[in-house]
């Protein structure tokens, strides 16, 4: 049987919790007798059931009516199933008690400590495995859950608004607003996308920004990391107000994002002025440098976010897309 197109089906029945799932992988699951879809499930919610209970659940209510036993049913899940129990218990257990003796996988898991691991267990239990169905596409739209396990850090974004004569602010001032209202809407999305916000004492003090995810759906808000040794920060500030926040009064780079190895934090967001964008992207700490470029110029008492031209293709970047938000140009560059 061509498995492909449920798939697929199961991929895009995941991408709808991308938002509620993080830092956990979005995964879907469908479940079929011959080439009938009898349930389907995803994981919703980060804590919550995972995409195979979920779907299991769903087919026990249709058992004498759209079928008779679940050695009858194939399940199709697009990420493999977990044989550790974590917040939930372990999924393998679930597939196996339900008595289904036919499993499709898109990709395995990449954690090497547990990669192959729950297909070791289905097979031992008389169950028959397909694996690699769709896996590039698993892969894709579980980058950030790949790229943490993969290099052991997580995947990081930086994220800066330039004028279009390549300045961050005005000298001395306070917030300077450069990009549209369309641009700051788009950056709200692209906050909730991440499981982590990161920003200097510097941004904090002058901007006073509330760092948070502003948007018009349901999201796991990203936990704001700030950097700074400042000891008169004030706490009342937009800031400190909502979610989780963290000081981290560190400046080595390295020590910083090796924080994260051990934590569920797979994505993050940089946020700041030109000190701290600088020393992430000369210590090699940038994945993907999005840049929001306005039409108008800050002059000459504009800071410059770079000390020299084409400084961000010299670190290895190239342009990767470019399009028009209004009046202005989001760029983003990959190495
Ligand atoms: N256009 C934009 O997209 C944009 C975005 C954000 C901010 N800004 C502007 O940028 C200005 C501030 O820029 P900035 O670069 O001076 O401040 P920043 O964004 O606060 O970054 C620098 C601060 O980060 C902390 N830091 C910790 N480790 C560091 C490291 N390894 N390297 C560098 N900094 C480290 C230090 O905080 P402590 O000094 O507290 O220890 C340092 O002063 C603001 O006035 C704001 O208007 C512009």
């Amino acid at each position: 049987m061509n498995y492909e197109k449920l798939m697929k089906r199961a991929i895009s029945l995941a991408d709808q919790y991308k938002y509620t799932a993080k830092p956990n992988p979005v995964v879907g699951c469908i479940i079929i007798k011959d080439d009938k879809i009898i349930s389907e499930g995803a994981h919703e919610k980060f804590g919550c059931n995972h995409a195979e209970v979920n779907a299991i659940n769903s087919a026990k209510t249709k058992v004498g009516k759209s079928f008779e036993s679940f050695g009858e049913l194939t399940l199709i899940c697009s990420l493999e199933p977990c044989n550790h129990s974590g917040k939930t218990g372990p999924c393998t257990e679930a597939i196996i008690k339900s008595g289904i003796k036919n499993v499709v996988i898109g990709a395995l898991d990449p954690n090497p400590l547990v990669s192959g691991k729950g297909i070791e267990s289905l097979k031992k239990n008389g169950i028959s495995v397909t694996i690699n169905v769709c896996s590039e596409l698993v892969k894709e739209q579980n980058k950030f859950f790949f790229f943490k396990n993969t290099y052991g850090r997580p995947f990081i974004t930086a994220k800066i608004a330039s004028s279009i004569d390549g300045k961050s602010h005005i000298v001395g001032s306070k917030q300077t607003w450069i990009t549209s209202k369309k641009s700051r809407e788009d950056v709200q999305k692209l906050r909730a996308s991440k499981d982590v916000i990161l920003t200097g004492g510097n941004t904090v003090v002058n901007d006073n920004p509330m760092m948070n995810a502003r948007v018009d759906f349901l999201t796991n808000q990203p936990k704001k990391i700030l950097l700074s040794t400042k000891t008169n920060l004030n706490f009342d500030a937009p800031f400190f107000k909502d979610a989780d926040y963290e000081i981290i009064k560190e400046r080595d780079l390295d020590k910083v994002v090796s924080r994260f190895k051990n934590t569920d934090v797979t994505s993050i967001l940089v946020e700041a002025g030109p000190k701290l964008i600088n020393s992430f992207l000369n210590e090699g700490y940038v994945d993907k440098l999005i840049v929001y470029e306005s039409t108008s110029k800050l002059g000459p008492n504009g800071v410059n976010w770079f000390k020299e031209d084409n400084a961000v293709e010299k670190l290895g970047f190239k342009l990767e897309s470019s399009y028009k938000i209004e009046s202005d140009t989001k760029k983003i560059y990959i190495k």
